[in-house]
């Protein structure tokens, strides 16, 4: 009685707000997850050729477009809300003119077109994946970035074997990290971050040859796994979370890395000296975390343009090797311990590098902390020499700050680019490292995502133990992805500023 009565108000709340878009509420959120784990298959996929067994009095150009349709149609049907109606057109056989839908011919057959690419960017979509999506076999791109999806990424998103470019971010998906991201061959670009995803980071993510990963924006916790230096990333960003730990030293092994981005998580103990040999960074950010102990001294990070160690408890002195470095432009060390800073480090002593240095202990600056906040930390430096933090350990335990770092601005949203794709399945695979996504995207005018004051919506834990069906090996014909990931399509939101 009671429960009908709730689906009805629900059901009322989605026919009001049909036309308006509104951030769902979190019971919304929960309902929309419930409602896809209670229709989703057991293990998540559909059964064997199950398209077969679908009866429809229309005729489609191949069966693969009829297979489209079926998936196209079931997600048609798992949509709460569309206030720009962008599926308004999802109406008979036609897939390939449905709005957000690209065709493109077969990668194994020019005289078939097959949905390739999927762009829903910016809709305002509220409503759950259904495991019929997995239809879409020949799809290379999925983009539903800035739209309100609820629940969990169904494990039937395995027979996507060209899915190159997977981007959910700014949504309200939950649960573990999506585990399809072990099964997809193809994928190079992971972008899931502003969602609702909790748990650790999987130590195999790193082992997969993926060229961005972002995760930042989410609740994920736990250490930074020992194999992140097996990565060939050259954007990471796993910034706005509650990672703890410290920063595994195999971190110097990730020779493409061009950006990273760490700030805001629990991370500490002493930054590894590897950390600063990957001649590649150009933005560099462990800003606002628990870091200790005094900086290395050598620095090769020579192509670095932002580099920021702000809101940690650093203490010592500011090398001048950092700011001699040739490429920097923005260097923050504002709110730590350092007591004392190169000539160089100064930020009157220069106009051509963006510089920070208050609330520290340096003597003769203005805006310093006062000497009593320094005694406290300045006067039990922290040995890293001894401070045992290598493979995502615990770090030692920094000294008792009398003063909590300030809270970082909450993080404004992502963007929400309409991009049209550019043809998906006919030019040569691109190579993997390919230049980073657009970092440097003006502030978006929306307001900021709905804060994450709740708790974590009551969902049920994500379908079964058992793994979604691995990934069989690659035929010997096996088409190699298109070219894509060249120039990303379709823009991620920003990350600067506040990521
Ligand atoms: C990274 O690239 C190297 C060299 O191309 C390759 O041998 C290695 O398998 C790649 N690592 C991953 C995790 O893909
Ligand atoms: C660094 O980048 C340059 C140019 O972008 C590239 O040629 C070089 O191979 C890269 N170095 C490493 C170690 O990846």
């Amino acid at each position: 009685m009671k429960a009908s009565g709730c689906i009805l108000s629900f059901l009322f709340v989605f026919s009001s707000i049909s036309s308006i878009s509104l951030a769902l509420t979190d019971a919304e959120a929960s309902f929309l997850t419930r409602r896809q784990l209670l229709t989703l298959p057991e293990g998540g996929d559909l059964p064997e050729n199950f398209e077969n067994g679908v009866q429809l009095n229309m005729e489609f150009p191949n069966p693969r477009l009829r297979r489209a349709y079926i998936a196209l149609q079931a997600w048609k049907k798992a949509i709460y809300s569309d206030p720009l109606k962008t599926t308004a057109n999802w109406v008979g056989p036609d897939v390939c003119h449905y709005k957000g839908v690209f065709c493109e011919k077969a990668l194994d057959d020019p005289k078939l077109d097959v949905v390739a690419s999927i762009d829903l960017n910016g809709a305002d979509i509220a409503g759950y994946l259904p495991a019929e999506l997995g239809l879409l076999q020949e799809l290379a791109v999925f983009h539903i970035n800035s739209n309100r999806f609820c629940g969990i990424v169904p494990p039937s998103f395995c027979r996507m074997k060209l899915l190159y470019e997977f981007d959910i971010s700014n949504n309200r998906f939950v649960g573990e990290f999506p585990s399809v991201y072990a099964c997809l061959p193809s994928l190079t670009y992971l972008d899931i971050r502003y969602n609702e995803f909790e748990g650790c980071l999987p130590a195999e993510l790193f082992n997969k040859n993926l060229d961005a990963i972002f995760v930042n924006n989410n609740r994920f916790g736990c250490t930074i796994p020992e194999t992140v230096g097996n990565s060939n990333v050259s954007v990471l960003v796993i910034a706005n979370n509650n990672f703890e730990g410290c920063i595994p030293s195999s971190i110097g092994k990730m020779r493409n890395l061009n950006e990273l981005l760490f700030s805001n998580n629990k991370l500490g103990g002493c930054v590894p000296p590897e950390l600063f040999q990957i001649s590649n960074i150009t933005v560099l950010d462990i800003s606002s975390n628990s870091f200790s102990g005094i900086m290395s001294k050598s620095f090769k990070i020579d192509n670095v343009e932002e580099f920021s160690l702000a809101n940690n408890q650093l203490t010592g002195f500011v090398p001048e090797s950092i700011c001699k470095l040739p490429g920097l432009k923005n260097f923050t060390y504002s709110n730590n311990f350092f007591n004392g800073a190169a000539k160089e480090c100064v930020p009157t002593s220069r106009n051509d590098i963006v510089m920070d240095d208050s609330s520290n202990c340096l003597p003769d600056r203005p805006k310093q902390k006062s000497s009593k906040e320094c005694q406290a930390v300045v006067s039990k430096p922290v040995d890293c020499s001894k401070a045992k933090c290598g493979g995502g350990g615990v770090p030692s335990k920094p000294p008792a700050v009398p003063q909590q770092p300030p809270k970082v601005e909450t993080p404004k949203p992502p963007q929400t680019p309409h991009v049209q794709p550019p043809p998906v399945h006919s030019p040569p695979p691109a190579p993997v490292h390919s230049p980073p996504p657009p970092v440097k995207s003006p502030p978006p005018a929306s307001p900021p995502p709905a804060p994450v004051h709740s708790p974590p919506p009551p969902v049920q834990s994500p379908p079964p133990a058992s793994p979604p069906p691995v990934a069989a090996p690659p035929p010997d014909d096996f088409v190699l992805p298109p070219n894509l990931g060249f120039q990303y399509q379709s823009p991620p939101p920003p990350m600067f500023p506040g990521y």
